[in-house]
């Protein structure tokens, strides 16, 4: 058994969802940090298991409460181990579900939304004290407020351990939550109206990545291209030029950002395309659907005409710029032809990913009161036949890469002993014959094969000695 540190608790953090979710995830460790708990990768050690949840996917308060549930026995474990478990359960469905988790759930010690991390520590040392009270009276710490204050300026810098796990490439969150309300979603419920952190914030966190090995950098955001963060003399600055600003950093070698709104594609950004090779070719911009009767129904607020316009000025901007996206089948009233005007677009688009999903109802969303709801089997049918065409796109995409050579980021070991993985600038994994040596910078690699999910290549240029 390992010995257990005085003063050294274990902290393991399940993470469901989005990448916010893992940045969220990383900062809580970052809060607790200084508290004496340490990440550990294996949940039977652990002394506070926080569940950072994700309310998008269907059923997903159900999924939280049969986890909670096996949460209960593993606490039961470790008490007759004479350890104990405390319980948190944070991110969307805490936020969406707050008191009703402590009701139905009394193992859980504290519930809490996306705007209460940095009080983790409060609520810990809370929910401790109360620990020693009788079960009749034990109530969870819920914290489900949006606070006035920003909780990113009140959340530690990275710490040490935090920092070396995130490796050569990491997420920043420069903004959170949504003001679209498009009529399926829960987010703009769950994360609230959109908020940017200050530019300041932004570039020191960036440095800070930076200075601990990180090559590559994807901003994050609900709406990410809706950034409007502020200026140290109170100018709003959005995506596109912070994207200039990011590119002065010294040893920043790449950015992305995701998720992205068409109707946010600002003239802006689209010239920070052009101008800045540090801006990855490859972005996520969703559009659900290629109708325009389906776009107005899920009040998307751009038609399909507007969206291909979109993707033309981008690619002009870009000519390689690769492209995923976002789809939803059988939202309420969708008819055959609706849903052909979706395979038109993505045949007239050509993605290189793309994630899709059959319709369903949240509760509390406009899409919910909705009527025509599709059938169940009208819906497996068309989400089979979107995803055949989007699987034959990113198989022509991949083959299309073979013969090129392209900058690899060489992050990791291969999964052969004198192989080793990166990823290309549209996103896609590539594996090739290579000494360890290379992992931690870009090098010139030749696509010579295409595997499942993944690039085949060789390296082009050798390493300078
Ligand atoms: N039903 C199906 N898919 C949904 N998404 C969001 N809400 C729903 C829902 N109610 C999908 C959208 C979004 C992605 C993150 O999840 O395509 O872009
Ligand atoms: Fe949800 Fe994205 Fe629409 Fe905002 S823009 S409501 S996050 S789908």
């Amino acid at each position: 058994m390992t010995e257990i540190i005085a003063n050294t608790k274990k902290l393991f953090i399940k993470t469901y969802g989005c990448q916010m979710n893992v940045y969220d995830s990383d900062r809580m460790a970052d809060a607790l940090a200084p508290h004496g708990y340490e990440p550990t990768g294996d949940i039977m050690n652990a002394d506070l298991v926080l569940l950072n949840t994700c309310h998008i996917r269907e059923k997903a308060s159900e999924k939280v409460f049969s986890e909670l549930g096996r949460m209960q026995e593993l606490q039961n474990l470790r008490r007759a181990a004479g350890a104990d478990l405390m319980i948190g359960v944070a991110g969307c469905v805490a936020q969406a579900e707050g008191e009703e988790i402590a009701r139905r759930a009394p193992v859980v010690d504290m519930v809490f939304g996306p705007q209460s991390y940095h009080r983790l520590p409060e609520m810990l040392s809370e929910a401790t004290s109360r620990r020693s009270l009788h079960p009749s009276q034990k109530r969870a710490v819920v914290d489900t407020d949006y606070p006035e204050e920003d909780k990113f300026e009140h959340l530690p810098a990275a710490s040490k351990e935090v920092t070396i796990k995130r490796g050569l490439t990491a997420f920043l969150t420069v903004q959170e939550g949504c003001d679209k309300f498009c009529s399926f979603c829960v987010v703009p419920y769950t994360r609230g109206s959109e908020v940017s952190r200050p530019v300041n914030q932004v570039l020191t966190e960036a440095r800070n990545l930076v200075a601990a090995g990180v090559k590559e950098i994807t901003l994050l955001g609900q709406n990410v291209n809706a950034y409007h963060g502020l200026d140290a003399t109170g100018r709003t600055v959005g995506l596109g030029e912070l994207a200039f600003l990011l590119a002065d950093i010294a040893g920043l070698e790449r950015v992305r950002y995701t998720t992205s709104h068409p109707r946010d594609m600002d003239d802006a950004l689209i010239a920070a395309h052009r101008d800045l090779d540090i801006l990855m070719p490859y972005l996520h911009l969703p559009v659900q659907s290629g109708s325009d009767t389906m776009l107005k129904a899920m009040n998307r607020r751009h038609t399909a005409a507007e969206y291909l316009r979109t993707i033309e000025r981008i690619k002009t901007a870009r000519p390689d710029m690769a492209l995923s996206g976002d789809f939803i089948v059988g939202f309420p009233g969708e008819t055959d032809q609706d849903f052909e005007a979706t395979l038109s677009i993505i045949r007239e688009v050509g993605y290189a990913s793309a994630y899709s999903f059959k319709y369903s109802t949240r509760p509390g969303t406009p899409g919910a009161n909705l009527g025509g709801q599709i059938a169940e089997e009208v819906k497996t049918e068309r989400l089979h036949r979107l995803q055949d065409l989007v699987n034959a796109q990113t198989t022509a995409f991949h083959a299309a890469c073979v013969g090129k050579t392209m900058p690899v980021l060489i992050e990791r070991p291969g999964r052969m002993p004198g192989q080793v993985g990166g990823r290309s600038p549209y996103l896609q994994a590539v594996h090739l014959d290579g000494s360890p040596d290379l992992i931690g910078a870009i090098h010139q690699v030749e696509i010579v094969g295409t595997s499942t999910n993944s690039l085949v290549g060789r390296l082009k240029v050798a390493q300078a000695a």
